[in-house]
């Protein structure tokens, strides 16, 4: 899973073997379905790209309690995979990461309570934190996803402006890539500047993420991205560059067909070809860049290590990623 050629896990190598040890166990002692749950959801892990961004934004700062360190990553993973397996029954999807989802595998009562599950343990681990800033920021953290997450199920059906795109990316994804950097930072009692600038890199780099997620769901190979091409626009949830590409197209009735519910697919393959034609995945491909410009330049006041290279590449790494 960890491709050998992405050099940022290489210093966090040792710690995120631990941490997928611990994750496969947190089944352990549960309901025999949530045993079966987790092992099927850990058993392919992701690109793990928030627990590598806690390891090594730890290294930011004097303290090194390695137990609180993995108990942070540990927590923030959980919450990100307990709001996919709920995100999955919103979105009635049945393919994450190339593998059955949890409510296609078993259905959504069982999801439902398996995400329940993994945030109650998400939440048992931040508990025991030792600063209560940073139990706070994973709270604050999961009040983010939430409001995200309800501010595209209660959209009105009509295409938002880019400011409001990017305040529910912001919400739903880059929330939790800042609280990954920073919780982790002043954990490691980080100077306060270095805490701010990692900070600010999450931030940047989940907007870069989440754009180029966007971009792939409309434009990208569905072998390699792991989940079905063209989901967004089947469900009519709007995306950046369907909004470049309403504004290139001059066409008034583009926005209304993009958000219109229940797409058949003869109309969701029609869309994608305007979208693509349109210049609006180019649009939103030079969107993510200037974010993954911004996440570059955010490191430029950190110490210069290996860890800083490491948050370089993972920066270059979001942006050129095709799953
Ligand atoms: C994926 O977005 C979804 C999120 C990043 C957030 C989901 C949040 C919730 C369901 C709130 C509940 C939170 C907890 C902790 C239980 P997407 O649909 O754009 O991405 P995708 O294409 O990968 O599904
Ligand atoms: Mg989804």
């Amino acid at each position: 899973m960890r491709g050998a050629e992405r050099s940022f896990y290489a210093p966090v190598e040792a710690q995120l073997g631990e941490l997928q040890r611990r994750l496969l166990d947190v089944g352990t002692g549960g309901h025999p379905t949530f045993a079966a749950a987790v092992h099927h959801l850990f058993g392919s892990p992701g690109k793990l790209l928030r627990p590598t961004l806690v390891f090594l934004s730890a290294r930011f700062g004097p303290a090194n309690d390695r137990e609180v360190v993995l108990n942070l990553a540990q927590s923030l993973e959980l919450v990100h995979t307990a709001s996919l397996v709920h995100d999955d029954i919103v979105d009635d999807a049945a393919l994450r990461r190339n593998v059955p989802t949890v409510n296609a595998t078993w259905d959504d009562d069982v999801a439902l309570i398996v995400g329940d599950y993994l945030f109650a343990k998400a939440y048992s681990l931040a508990a025991v934190l030792p600063k209560p800033e940073v139990i706070a920021i994973v709270a604050q953290t999961v009040f983010a996803l939430c409001d995200g997450e309800l501010n595209e199920v209660k959209a009105t059906r009509a295409l938002p402006s880019e400011a409001k795109y990017m305040e529910r990316i912001e919400l739903k994804t880059a929330s939790l890539y800042a609280a990954c950097c920073q919780g982790a930072a002043l954990l490691a009692d980080a100077e306060p500047e270095h805490v701010a600038a990692l900070g600010a890199y999450g931030t940047s780099l989940g907007l870069a993420f989440q754009i180029t997620d966007d971009v792939l769901d409309v434009a990208g190979d569905e072998a390699d991205f792991g989940k079905i091409v063209g989901r967004d626009l089947a469900l009519g949830v709007p995306t950046l560059p369907m909004i470049y590409a309403v504004e290139t197209a001059g066409d008034p009735t583009l926005g209304a067909r993009i958000v219109a519910p229940d797409k058949s697919a003869a109309e969701v393959r029609e869309l994608l070809r305007i979208i693509r034609d349109s210049g609006g995945v180019e649009r939103a491909r030079a969107r993510a860049l200037s974010f993954h410009d911004a996440a570059a330049a955010a490191l430029d006041s950190l110490p210069d290590r290996p860890e800083r290279e490491a948050l370089r590449d993972i920066a270059d790494f979001v942006v050129r990623r095709v799953r």
